[in-house]
């Protein structure tokens, strides 16, 4: 619950320079004021991520849009009206607002704007923009709810407010319409299938693209346990090969899936949205059971699925020595 003077501390921290923890409905945010380069550049130095990779900027309104982007196409005007607030970003060519040290120096910025209560709270009160990354260490899975921020990164943050947890579960749909020909460059909370029944047309997913996206590395939003990807028929033949190899097994899919009960289980909806909503956290529960390996079930490639499948594909990619 967001109390009034809860709120006024959040805003009087970000105002100084301070950096808060906050719900948005997609995943938890790591915010700072986006006019402060000091601030920003803590945010980077928490998360441990490299500061050539662009922050999204989040904004109250879309009147804001304005004050960020500039040569705002006609199909940005429309994704912006169709469906903020919600879990869509917009890169658009940035205004002197959007600081080098928001956008890793690129000449574009990323703009959303947030559906969570909370959130919309702090922006309205705030009046300006609020950088702000998942709430999670580079490359390890994003929080969707605040114990999970205060185990990642507790005493580093100024604040944690508590919005209890994300409705989305995974980050924004990023949409790249800097170029004329706009581009899905991370598949996310809202349905790739949607924006292109508003745009009219279809809308390629260009995920390995040559603008700095750090969602584009190959290994990211992993858990500690290995991870192998399956189609839920092979799911059981490929959990008893592993244990027969002497690994901690367990298995991530859908409920109707069949398993021994003896298999350690993380259960997810059979749904695609119900899949993303759940998939961070039964990640982390991963973990923290102690396994080596977690065969994970694919959702549909339709709706929400694709955010899911591109999670674990990154998840189950091979990771730099030491990750
Ligand atoms: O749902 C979300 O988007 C969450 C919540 C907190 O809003 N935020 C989030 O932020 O996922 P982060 O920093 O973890 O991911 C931001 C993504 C990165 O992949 C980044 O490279 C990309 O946005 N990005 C930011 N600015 C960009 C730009 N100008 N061009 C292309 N990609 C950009
Ligand atoms: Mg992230």
């Amino acid at each position: 619950m967001l109390t009034p003077d809860l709120l006024e501390r959040a805003v009087e921290i970000l105002r100084q320079g301070g950096v808060v923890a906050l719900p948005t409905e997609t995943v938890y945010g790591l915010a700072a004021n986006a006019e402060d380069e000091l601030a920003v550049r803590r945010v980077f130095a928490i998360k441990g991520r490299p500061a050539t990779h662009p922050l999204i900027v989040h904004i109250p309104g879309v009147e804001a849009l304005p004050d960020w982007a500039r040569d705002i196409p006609e199909e940005a005007r429309r994704l912006a009206a169709a469906f903020w607030p919600g879990p869509l970003t917009l890169v658009l060519p940035r205004t002197a607002r959007a600081t080098d040290a928001v956008t890793g120096g690129q000449d574009t910025v990323a703009l959303r704007v947030p559906a969570h209560p909370i959130a919309h709270a702090v922006l309205s009160a705030l009046g300006g923009g609020l950088a702000a990354p998942s709430a999670n260490r580079f490359g390890r899975v994003s929080p969707t709810t605040a114990p999970h921020v205060r185990e990642d990164l507790g005493a580093e943050v100024d604040l944690v407010l508590d919005g209890g947890p994300c409705t989305v579960g995974v980050e924004s749909t990023i949409v790249d319409l800097s170029s004329g020909e706009p581009a899905i460059l991370r598949p996310g909370g809202l349905a790739s299938e949607e924006v292109e029944r508003v745009l009219g047309r279809p809308v390629p997913i260009r995920t390995a693209s040559t603008v700095r996206v750090s969602g584009s590395l190959a290994s990211h939003y992993a858990p500690r346990a290995g991870v192998v990807l399956v189609e839920p028929a092979e799911a059981l033949a490929k959990a008893e090969g592993l244990r027969a190899q002497g690994l901690r097994v367990g298995v991530l899919g859908p409920s109707s899936l069949v398993l021994p009960p003896d298999f350690p289980r993380f259960e997810v909806p059979e749904d695609p949205a119900g899949a993303a909503r759940y998939l961070y956290m039964r990640l982390r529960e991963a973990d923290q059971a102690g396994l080596e390996m977690l065969v994970a079930c694919l959702p549909p490639a339709r709706g929400l699925g694709l955010a899911v499948r591109d999670r674990l594909s990154r998840a189950a990619a091979p990771r730099p020595p030491g990750a």
